[in-house]
C-alpha cells in the first residue's frame, strides 16, 4: 500500500557564541559546579548576545538545515517554529524567520507547548504533509530562555540555555511498512491542571513579561512515568517496540530523568543521544539540537529508528517515532 511519509531531508542547528560554565553561577547565587552536575548532568550552556533574538537564531539553524538538504528557502511550503520565547507577542517568530530567509510564499506559524514544543511541531508538520497541505516543511525549535530566568533563583537559573535546531521534512512515498523512512507515529498529551508546577508568572494580559517558576521536584515526579508511557504509546502505534529503537533522542532537561526514562523503556544509555551536559535545558530547541549534534557525531545514521520524547510546562508531553 502506498502512503505519504514525512521524511527528514536536512538538519542543522545554531548555538550562541557565549558559553557559560557552571562555575560562573557560583558568583551569582549560592551554588556549585558539583551541585549542578550531580543533580542535572549540566556542565555548561550557551546564552544569546545582547540584542540577539529567537528569530535570529532560528533563522541561522534554518539556513544550516536548508544547506544540509541542498534546498533554498523558495523550495519550502511552510515554516513552524516551536518556541515559548518569541521575539514579540505577535507576529509569530515563524513569520520573522520566513522574512529573514527571503521567503515570500507559503505559510508560517508558531507552536507553544514549552519543552514539548518540538514534538508537537513535528507531529503537526507530519499531519500537514500527509494531508497534502505542504510538501516541504521547515520545523524549528528555538529558544532564548536566558530572557525569562530569575537570576536570583538558584533552583532554576542554572538549568536552562539558549539555542536553535531545525529539520526539513519532505513528502515522500512509503509502503506503509515500519521499514519506511520518515515519521511513523506520534503521541501527544497535555493536562492543564498542573499549570502551577512550571510556568512564567507574566504574559500579555498581565502586562509583564514574567519569569520562569518551577517546582522542580514536582515536575521530576511526573516526568519519567509520562515520558516512558508516551514513548511506548507511539512505538505501539507504529507497530514497533522498544527493542526496535536505535536511538532515544530525549528532551534534554536532566540526566537523571533521561536515565530513568531509558531504564523504564528497558534500554541502556548507549542508545541515548546526550547533549544536556553542553546545552542545558533549551526547551523546544533541545530535541532538534540533539538530533543535529547526534548526526554530526556519526551516532544517527540513515535507516535507524529514533524515538523522541519531551515533557514541559502545561504540563504538555509527547513523543514521535521516526526512521531517519
Ligand atoms: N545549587 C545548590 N543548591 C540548590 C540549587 C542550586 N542551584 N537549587 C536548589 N538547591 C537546593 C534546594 O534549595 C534544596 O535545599 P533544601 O533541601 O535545603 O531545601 C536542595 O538543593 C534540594 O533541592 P531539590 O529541588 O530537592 O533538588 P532535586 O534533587 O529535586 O533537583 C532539579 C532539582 C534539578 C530542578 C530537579 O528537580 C529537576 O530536574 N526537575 C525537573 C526539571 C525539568 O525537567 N523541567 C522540565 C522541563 S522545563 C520546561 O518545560 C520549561
Amino acid at each position: 500500500m502506498s502512503v505519504t511519509r514525512a521524511q527528514v531531508r536536512g538538519i542543522g542547528h545554531y548555538l550562541p557564541e557565549r558559553i557559560v560554565e557552571n562555575a560562573e553561577f557560583e558568583s551569582l547565587v549560592e551554588t556549585s559546579d558539583e551541585w549542578i552536575r550531580s543533580r542535572s548532568g549540566i556542565e555548561r550552556r550557551h546564552f544569546v548576545a545582547e540584542g540577539q533574538t529567537t528569530s535570529d537564531i532560528a533563522t541561522l539553524a534554518a539556513e544550516a538545515a536548508l544547506a544540509d538538504a541542498g534546498l533554498c528557502a523558495g523550495d519550502i511550503d511552510a515554516v513552524i517554529v516551536a518556541t515559548s520565547t518569541a521575539d514579540l507577542t505577535f507576529p509569530a517568530a515563524a513569520t520573522m524567520v520566513q522574512a529573514k530567509l527571503g521567503m515570500t510564499g507559503g505559510f508560517a506559524f508558531d507552536i507553544q507547548a514549552v519543552c514539548a514544543g518540538f514534538v508537537f511541531a513535528l507531529s503537526t508538520a507530519n499531519a500537514l504533509i500527509i494531508a497534502g497541505q505542504a510538501r516541504r516543511v521547515l520545523v524549528i525549535g528555538a529558544e532564548t530562555f536566558s530572557r525569562i530566568l530569575d537570576w536570583q533563583d538558584r533552583s532554576t537559573c542554572v538549568l536552562f540555555g539558549d539555542g536553535a535546531g531545525a529539520l526539513v521534512l519532505e513528502a515522500a512515498e512509503g509502503t506503509g511498512e515500519t521499514s519506511d523512512r520518515g515519521i511513523l507515529a506520534s503521541d501527544l498529551h497535555s493536562d492543564g491542571q498542573y499549570r502551577d508546577i512550571l510556568y512564567v508568572d507574566g504574559g500579555v494580559s498581565t502586562q509583564s513579561t514574567g519569569l520562569l517558576r518551577m517546582q522542580g521536584k514536582e515536575v521530576f515526579r511526573h516526568a519519567i512515568a509520562k515520558l516512558a508511557e508516551t514513548a511506548h504509546a507511539s512505538l505501539e502505534r507504529a507497530g514497533l517496540s522498544a527493542a526496535d529503537v536505535d536511538w532515544i533522542v530525549p528532551h534534554q532537561a536532566n540526566l537523571r530523568i533521561i536515565r530513568g526514562t531509558a531504564q523504564k523503556m528497558g534500554l541502556g544509555m548507549d542508545r541515548v543521544v546526550l547533549t544536556v551536559q553542553d546545552h542545558g535545558n533549551t526547551s523546544a530547541a533541545s530535541i532538534p539540537l540533539a538530533l543535529s549534534v547526534g548526526k554530526g557525531r556519526g551516532q544517527i545514521k540513515a535507516g535507524q529508528l529514533i524515538v523522541t520524547e519531551a515533557i514541559g510546562g502545561g504540563l504538555a508531553w509527547g513523543s514521535v517515532v521516526l526512521r531517519w
